[in-house]
């Protein structure tokens, strides 16, 4: 993907990549919904591919992960994506799971679909199907897939458009539904709408969340999770900065057509360590949410809880 991606900028100059990345990211924090599309010119799609895709990448990669560490048997054969943008979710969906064999990208920009199809030109393995086509019209062609995608794209959407779309990609999902925002508080209200939605629709929660119960969580407070994500020399030109790396805050919700086991407990924040001592914040499976000194005496549970990071579920016995 990297190769493909610095093939594809060759040439941009980077001032003018530097100007569209400003914009993308203004109307990005913004939650500009002006009835154009972020992604309406080729620029603007390349400023996509320099900065925002390693990031929704990093996020969907990881929260495929977290899916798949809750069903080990789950093996998805097709993929449905939409708003799949240059095609982040079907990047991260075949690497995570490599029997993927045909997916199915629907995405409304010209600029940014004709991105997508030059970078999965390199993506072997996968018959990959771009199409056309816009939310609004009700994905009316659309067929169902085991591994169903929704990543950065409600948040460009009204609260009730985000509902029926959910409700049709449920209808959509053979196996597993993952819908991906920013790691914000208000991307946070849209996957728990989304989640109550998908729970009161009969899906099971995988994950993050440890229960099915009420989000246990209170504002100010939300819930969100951060992957790291390395800057390559272009991405931090088009920034602006310096740094090598950064922090994709991002959230998500994963649900499941067949049931799965109670989930265990995942950890909220980075963990609080001091010497002798770790203080994890936990969304349990008893449906709370709870701060656990975990302490040297505990042994084992201790030597485990030491290598926790923000996003990890618990061991059996931590
Ligand atoms: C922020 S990008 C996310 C792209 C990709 N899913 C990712 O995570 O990197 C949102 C994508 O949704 C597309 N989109 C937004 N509104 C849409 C609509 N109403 N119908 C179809 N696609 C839409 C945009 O063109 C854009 O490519």
């Amino acid at each position: 993907m990297r190769i493909g991606v610095e093939r594809i900028l060759d040439g941009v100059p980077p001032a003018d990549l530097h100007r569209a990345s400003a914009v993308l990211s203004t109307r990005y924090r913004a939650e500009i919904r002006d009835g154009r599309l972020h992604l309406g010119d080729d620029l603007a799609a390349r400023a996509y591919l320099a900065t925002r895709l390693p990031a929704t990448f990093a996020a969907i990669r990881t929260s495929l992960a977290a899916a798949a560490e809750r069903l080990p048997d789950f093996a998805p054969t097709s993929l449905l994506d939409v708003g799949a943008g240059p095609g982040s979710a079907l990047w991260a969906a075949a690497d995570c799971w490599p029997d993927l064999k045909e997916a199915t990208l629907i995405e409304a920009s010209p600029s940014i679909r004709r991105v997508g199809e030059a970078l999965g030109s390199e993506l072997a393995n996968v018959a990959v199907g771009w199409r056309a086509g816009r939310i609004e019209d009700g994905l009316a062609d659309a067929e169902a897939a085991d591994l169903v995608t929704l990543a950065y794209v409600l948040d460009e959407l009204s609260p009730a458009a985000g509902e029926q779309l959910i409700s049709r990609l449920w209808a959509l999902t053979r196996g597993l539904l993952v819908v991906v925002e920013p790691g914000t508080p208000a991307g946070w209200r849209r996957i728990l709408a989304a989640r109550d939605q998908l729970i009161a629709s009969g899906a099971a929660v995988v994950a993050p969340c440890a229960h099915a119960s009420p989000c246990p969580l209170v504002a100010p407070d939300w819930c969100h999770f951060a992957a790291r994500v390395a800057r390559s020399r272009r991405h931090r030109l088009a920034k602006g900065g310096e740094v090598p790396w950064e922090d994709e805050k991002y959230i998500f919700i994963a649900a499941s057509r067949h049931p799965v086991p109670v989930g265990a407990a995942r950890v909220l924040a980075p963990p609080r360590t001091a010497s002798g001592r770790v203080a994890l914040k936990l969304c349990e499976p008893d449906g709370t949410a709870r701060e656990r000194l975990i302490t040297r005496r505990d042994g084992d549970a201790f030597r485990r809880a030491r290598r926790l990071d923000w996003g990890d579920a618990l061991d059996e016995g931590t």
